[in-house]
Order: C-alpha cells, then sequence, then structure tokens
C-alpha cells in the first residue's frame, strides 16, 4: 500500500493542470475536498490525507485537468463580497462584471431607487447592490425557475431578503413597474464565436452566453423594452462584448437614450455602456 499524500505533495500535482492559475486552482480544490480554509493548507503541509479526502481530491483535478471550471467543482464562487453558490445552468459570475457593480454605485441615485436586475443568474449583480444599500429596492429576474431558486438561495445565504424575484423571459412576466436603474449582463456572445469551444466556456449554459444577431438580439430586445419600465433620468446600463460598444451605443441611441457613453472594464476592454432614458 502506497503512503498518503501530505497536503505538500497534494498540492505538488497541481502540475497536472495546464492553466496558468494551477496553483491556485489546486489550493482551491484541495480546500474543499479537505472542507477546510486555504490557510489551513499553509499552516499544514505536512498533514497526512484520509484516504477518501485523497480520492475525492484526485478526482476533482482530474475533473479540472479535463476543463470543468473550478467554480463547479467546488460549487461556489466569489462576487464582489459574496461568495455565491454556482450551477451549470447559468453564468459563472466573472470578475469583471463588478465593473457594473462599481459604476451603478457611482451614478446619481435616489436614496430608495428601485433598481432592476436582468437575467440575474447567480444573483450576482442584484445581491452586490442590495449588499452595497439594504435601502435599494433590488429586483431580479431571469427566465428559468430552478435559475431563480438558485439566485433565492444565494439572497438567503447572505441575509439579502429584501431582494425581489421574478421568473421572467426579460421584462414578459415583470410588474408593470419603473425603475431607477435597469442593468443586465445579458448573454452576447455570437453563435460562432470560437471561444464558446474553448476553456471554461464549453462547460457553461449556453442559454446565459449566446445571443443571435452577432450577439446583440437580446441586448435589442432589453434596450427595446426598457424605456416603458425606466422612470424618467432613469438608467439603462449593459455589459457585452470587447467589440460591441460602438453597435450598442448606436441601439441606444436609435431608442432615444441620451448620454449614451461607455467605459472600460479591468482588463481595459471597452465592455459596458450606460444611457438616460430621456425625462
Ligand atoms: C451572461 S449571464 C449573466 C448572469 C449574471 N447576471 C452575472 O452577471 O453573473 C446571462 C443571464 O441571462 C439569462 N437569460 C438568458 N436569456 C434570457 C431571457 N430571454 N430572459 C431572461 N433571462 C435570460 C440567463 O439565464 C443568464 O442567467
Amino acid at each position: 500500500m502506497t503512503a498518503p499524500l501530505t497536503i505538500s505533495q497534494a498540492l505538488q500535482l497541481s502540475d497536472r493542470l495546464a492553466d496558468a492559475s494551477r496553483t491556485l486552482d489546486a489550493q482551491l480544490l484541495l480546500a474543499h475536498a479537505l472542507n477546510c480554509s486555504p490557510a489551513y493548507l499553509r499552516t499544514w503541509p505536512e498533514k497526512a490525507l484520509a484516504a477518501a479526502q485523497q480520492d475525492h481530491y484526485l478526482s476533482l483535478l482530474d475533473q479540472r485537468a479535463q476543463g470543468h471550471p473550478v467554480a463547479h467543482l467546488i460549487g461556489e464562487q466569489a462576487f464582489w463580497t459574496l461568495n455565491l453558490e454556482v450551477s451549470p445552468e447559468t453564468l459563472i459570475p466573472r470578475a469583471d462584471t463588478e465593473c457594473l457593480v462599481e459604476q451603478a454605485l457611482l451614478l446619481d441615485l435616489p436614496e430608495d431607487a428601485h433598481v432592476l436586475d436582468l437575467g440575474t443568474g447567480t444573483g450576482a449583480i442584484a445581491l452586490a447592490l442590495a449588499s452595497e444599500h439594504k435601502e435599494w429596492k433590488v429586483t431580479a429576474s431571469d427566465f428559468s425557475a430552478q435559475i431563480i431558486a438558485l439566485a433565492e438561495r444565494n439572497a438567503q445565504r447572505h441575509a439579502l431578503t429584501h431582494v425581489r424575484f421574478f421568473c421572467s423571459v426579460w421584462f414578459d412576466a415583470l410588474p408593470l413597474e419603473t425603475y431607477d436603474l435597469i442593468i443586465s449582463n445579458p448573454p452576447y456572445i455570437a453563435p460562432n464565436d470560437a471561444h464558446l469551444s474553448q476553456g471554461d466556456l464549453r462547460f457553461e449554459a449556453q442559454t446565459a452566453l449566446v445571443a443571435d444577431a452577432h450577439g446583440l438580439a437580446d441586448i435589442q430586445t432589453i434596450v427595446a423594452n426598457a424605456p416603458g419600465y425606466l422612470k424618467p433620468n432613469g438608467y439603462l446600463m449593459l455589459e457585452h462584448g470587447y467589440d460591441q460598444a460602438q453597435a450598442v451605443q448606436t441601439i441606444m441611441c436609435d431608442a432615444g437614450f441620451t448620454a449614451v457613453h461607455s467605459e472600460k472594464d479591468y482588463g481595459g476592454n471597452v465592455r459596458l455602456t450606460m444611457g438616460v432614458r430621456p425625462a
């Protein structure tokens, strides 16, 4: 019988992973298999793994080597200040989407702002905003009941129970109310985009990623309908692809939005565009 791996030996198996983030990935997977914090791994490098822990870790490492996202393997992803449960039915929240949250927090909104997050997925944007402004009335929607159940669990997890959730295909089943801000990270990847067959994207729901009309179909639907759900001078803020800012600006200007402009994400790419509903 071979000796069990120690924590330090287990972490060295990160060389089985091709990814640039393999050291961190291995730490997250091992911490998950051992049900401990990454700090524990650093404190006890010589500790031996129990057989079940070792089997679990090696299986996770194997799945990661095949390309499965770490977030799916450990069941959660950090976003803003929140740890969110994830599922293969919707997008794993991305750090770049935190720029959307950051920009929304910079807007001149009333103290009791009404905010709508369309295509909320895990609830990432809605819950981040609700966690910063307990006095805001935040509404979030997505098209599937299972995804809404996931977002609701994340709201419970962080005691953000003042967020309302609706199962709705974009605006279709929402109550006819008006908002100070409508925010969305909708699907915006073109169906033939090569990135869809690479990396983590292969394992994420196409319904969260892909839109017709060169990736712009859902953005067109949201922009066309948003004015009916925005208060006068209300904001619409959208995340989009790195090469879509001009197209999204045109769609928003054509729909009558004013003060239309775009902002960069943390990587320096122009990835979000916003505008104001005319009074
Ligand atoms: C790019 S993901 C964004 C998820 C989350 N807001 C985030 O930033 O992590 C797009 C989301 O839009 C939802 N979605 C796609 N088509 C939709 C539709 N027709 N109506 C409502 N939601 C839709 C997907 O289920 C998915 O959760």
